[in-house]
């Protein structure tokens, strides 16, 4: 059963390979034109999903370190931590919906977005440490 504990890093990096194609949409969606509303548009409708995906991967990784990877102690290294800020900045993104309409979250959203393609991309990194 060795073969499973790839299925974690494969999902996880499509899960980080889509938070940077949201993260694109949303600094496409600067702007007024009809193409920056469709890109915003688009970027608000896969949020939602890449926040379910994230949290996906990471209880996917702490199962599989739990269930078929007995070298590693569950919740214990750097990716688990970098893991657990990445899923919590895209949370208060997503929580960031309902006060889109203020100028002050408007502005910040975009930077703490940023911030959480940097920790996604530390997070590959520490993630390919564990893998075997
Ligand atoms: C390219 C991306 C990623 C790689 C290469 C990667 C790699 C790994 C590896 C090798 C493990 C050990 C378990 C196993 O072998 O299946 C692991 C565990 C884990 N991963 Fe990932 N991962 C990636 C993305 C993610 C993502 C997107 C999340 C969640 C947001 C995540 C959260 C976790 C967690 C929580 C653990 C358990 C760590 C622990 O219990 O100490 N990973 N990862
Ligand atoms: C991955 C990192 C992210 C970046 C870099 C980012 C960036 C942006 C940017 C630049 C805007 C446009 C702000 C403006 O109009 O000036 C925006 C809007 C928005 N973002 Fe994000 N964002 C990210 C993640 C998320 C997530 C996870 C959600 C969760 C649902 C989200 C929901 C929204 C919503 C609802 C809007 C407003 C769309 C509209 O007005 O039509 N974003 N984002």
């Amino acid at each position: 059963m060795g073969w499973l504990a790839y299925a974690h890093p494969i999902f996880g990096a499509v899960v980080v390979g889509f938070v940077f194609i949201l993260g694109h949409f949303g600094l496409r969606g600067r702007g007024s034109s009809l193409r920056c509303r469709e890109a915003r548009q688009l970027h608000a409708r896969l949020g939602p999903w890449v926040c379910a995906a994230a949290l996906l991967a990471h209880a996917g990784g702490v199962l599989m370190v739990w269930s078929v990877r007995s070298d590693l102690t569950a919740a214990s290294s750097v990716h688990f931590r970098s893991g657990t800020l990445l899923v919590c900045l895209l949370l208060l993104l997503f929580c960031s919906r309902p006060f889109m309409h203020l100028v002050l979250v408007r502005q910040l959203h975009p930077w703490v977005g940023a911030l959480t393609m940097l920790i996604a991309a530390a997070h590959v990194f520490f993630g390919m440490q564990l893998i075997r």
